[in-house]
């Protein structure tokens, strides 16, 4: 397959047999796609690329206009497979200083994503007397990150604007049936869009949850569904060769793994892609530890450890072919910088020259690396990257013999707060915790 996302694994199997890791993969695959594994209830995201009708990309592409037409801002309220997706394409598609420029429709903004007080007092401070739409995310409708900025921004837009503009510039985007926010909708009649009963939050940015911040962002939600059917149709070549790698390494010792990037726009897909490797690998004890870096910045920073620390660790480098802009580094007649002897030159061929050094010192220092290659940052190849992230980390949960589709962790730290808030119905809880405290 051309024009694709390619896996190379030049630099990470020197002198590993990793040919025995073949027939786990391929079973492992075979697992899936019959849907005979754990987890096989939320299976839906596996052709849903291919599934996704002109009928569904209209209706969403219609909403999306509403609001760029009557919003200066959007609020994509959510939080994890409810947010990350969103998030990681738009960063990776805008103009880095966006937030500082004026342009087409408008700025897409997250909330709902932390319980910070301060930001969601700066981001309110930010949209008070201006137009404002919500596009509020959650699955299950009763995620307490989210439910409170909704509950915030709400009353808001409504105060500001009035109960109508309210009602046609807020989106829901939730269980078809069940959930507080599916309620609300229902009674405050919002515009609502479904999450798929067998679609995990963070296999979920092909459905609404993604493509609607999206197309509200302005970016092309047909080629990146285009994208993802390419990777659905033709990249499994590409899955078992990064499933099989990173199992083969981590069997090998190496029980860190770090996307390394070198575009400072994909700093949010590898936040999408370690949630996604975290929350579905990360059970029973076993399980890559899915870390990130974005250099050259970091590697003034992390770089030394990555060299020289402890040797568990292998990097998965995300190269990019294009860059978007050309910038001519120029000549300089005095030179006192001494970096005439890189004029002429553009700057993402010096960029292209740290990758491949840093690649091979890292290999020289004992870290292992793969490449990952996409041709350019645009909605076809990150169409492409998602599916082929999500294929790939469910053949290799299932190689590493875990259910990648759950997430039973995630509601510890949950149980533990709502005893500490006094929820009602959580009383014995409370007296259990104060007794610790
Ligand atoms: O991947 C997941 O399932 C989680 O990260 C959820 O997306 C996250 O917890 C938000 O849940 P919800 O969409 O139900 O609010």
């Amino acid at each position: 397959m051309n024009n694709s996302i390619q896996v190379i694994s030049k630099y990470a199997l020197e002198g590993m047999n990793a040919q025995s890791l073949n027939d786990a993969a391929l079973a492992a695959k075979q697992t899936l796609e019959s849907g005979s594994g754990l987890g096989n209830d939320f299976l839906g995201w596996l052709h849903l690329p291919s599934s996704i009708d002109e009928q569904q990309l209209q209706a969403l592409e219609q909403t999306a206009a509403v609001l760029r037409q009557e919003c200066e801002y959007v609020i994509t309220i959510g939080i994890g497979g409810s947010y990350l997706g969103a998030k990681a394409i738009i960063e990776a598609l805008s103009d880095h200083f966006a937030a500082y420029k004026s342009g087409n429709g408008p700025k897409v903004l997250f909330a709902g994503n932390n319980i910070g007080e301060d930001y969601l007092y700066d981001l309110m401070d930010l949209v008070r007397g201006h137009k404002f739409g919500i596009i509020v995310i959650s699955k299950s409708g009763t995620t307490t990150e989210p439910a409170i900025a909704f509950r915030l921004f709400k009353e808001m837009l409504e105060k500001q604007e009035g109960k109508e503009f309210a009602q046609r510039n807020i989106v829901a985007v939730t269980d078809a049936r069940r959930g507080a926010l599916r309620n609300l909708a229902t009674q405050e009649g919002y515009a609502t869009y479904v999450i798929p009963d067998n679609v995990g939050g963070r296999f979920s940015v092909l459905t609404p949850v993604g493509l609607l911040p999206i197309a509200v962002a302005g970016f092309d939600i047909r080629a990146l569904v285009a994208g993802a059917v390419e990777m659905e149709k033709d990249g499994d070549e590409q899955v078992l060769n990064y499933a099989i790698a990173r199992n083969a390494l981590y069997n090998n010792g190496k029980k860190i793994e770090i996307l390394a990037n070198f575009t400072p726009r994909l700093h949010f897909l590898a936040e999408w892609w370690k949630q996604l490797y975290g929350e579905s690998e990360g059970k029973g004890h076993k399980g890559i530890f899915p870390a990130s870096v974005d250099f050259t910045t970091d590697l003034h920073s992390m770089g030394q450890m990555i060299q020289d620390g402890e040797r568990t660790i292998f990097e998965t480098v995300l190269s990019v072919g294009d860059q978007q802009h050309e910038v001519i580094i120029p000549t300089d007649e005095a030179d006192l910088d001494g970096l005439n002897y890189i004029a002429g030159k553009n700057v993402d061929y010096v960029n292209k020259m740290a990758e491949l050094g840093t690649r091979l010192a890292h290999v020289d220092g004992g870290v292992p690396n793969l490449l990952i290659t996409m041709p350019a940052v645009n909605e076809r190849y990150l169409g492409q990257l998602i599916y082929f992230f999500e294929k790939a980390c469910g053949v290799s949960g299932y190689m590493l013999g875990v259910n990648p589709f759950d997430q039973p962790g995630v509601e510890a730290y949950k149980k533990n707060m709502f005893a500490l808030l006094e929820k009602p119905g959580h009383e014995e809880a409370t007296a259990a915790i104060k007794a610790r405290l």
